[in-house]
């Protein structure tokens, strides 16, 4: 099943799970009505966080069909991505801000087999990512500065989002949109209304009272 920009993606992040019981967590999202499972790599260098990698990766790559989203929060990602796409990733994210050949790191992507995403953090304005465009499947545009879950949304980042999809048109590429940090039901809209269709979600999807509904929710938003 392929999935294109004009469907709604809603994509729970695993940094707001019972991380106790993972395996057990990525099943509720899949039960839930998750459409991707995204996944927030983190080394401490990139971002002031850590988290998981590939060891992990591929332990829920056995135990899940659900499409394996994986954002990296790496600086270097040029150099992790073989034991990535390993694990069995099906969309590797690589930031733009981050130390490496970003052209050769998304074309090694897709020699992989896999779909390229390219992350922008909110303080990285649209233009950086021009020379790039042809070579994404997904465009994640940071709604907070990445490292924690639970920080509020940046509304100001809502003018990228509108670009990227105005360029997107203007070009005849097909790339998603992706939103990641603070979206719920009320930042939900106005993202989609922008053009973000992949809606990236911890707090908003694993801390609510009721999983399935916070994803209808995000869904018709
Ligand atoms: C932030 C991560 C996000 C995070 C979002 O650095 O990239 O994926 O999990 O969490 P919420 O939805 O709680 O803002
Ligand atoms: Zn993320």
């Amino acid at each position: 099943m392929s999935h294109t920009y004009l469907d709604r993606l809603i994509a729970p992040s695993l940094l707001a799970a019972d991380l106790a019981k993972i395996g057990e967590e990525v099943a509720r999202a899949e039960r839930a009505g998750a459409d991707w499972m995204h996944l927030d790599v983190m080394d401490g260098h990139f971002v002031d966080n850590l988290t998981f990698g590939p060891p992990l990766i591929g332990c829920l790559r056995e135990s899940t069909a659900l499409f394996l989203d994986v954002h990296l929060m790496i600086s270097r990602p040029d150099h992790y991505l073989p034991r990535f796409v390993a694990a069995g990733a099906d969309l590797i994210t690589v930031h733009l801000e981050a130390s490496h050949d970003v052209g050769q790191t998304l074309h090694q992507i897709r020699q992989a087999g896999r779909l390229a995403g390219l992350a922008l953090n909110p303080a990285t304005p649209l233009e950086a990512a021009l020379p790039f465009l042809d070579q994404i499947d997904l465009l994640l545009c940071m709604t907070v500065v990445p490292g924690f879950g639970g920080q509020a949304f940046m509304p100001e980042v809502l003018a990228k989002i509108q670009a990227a999809a105005a360029i997107r048109a203007a070009r005849g590429l097909a790339y998603h949109i992706e939103v990641d940090g603070g979206i719920d039901a009320a930042t939900a809209g106005p993202c989609a209304a922008a053009g973000a269709n992949v809606l990236v979600a911890g707090s908003a999807t694993y801390r609510a009272p009721d999983m399935a509904q916070a994803i209808a929710q995000l869904r018709k938003a």
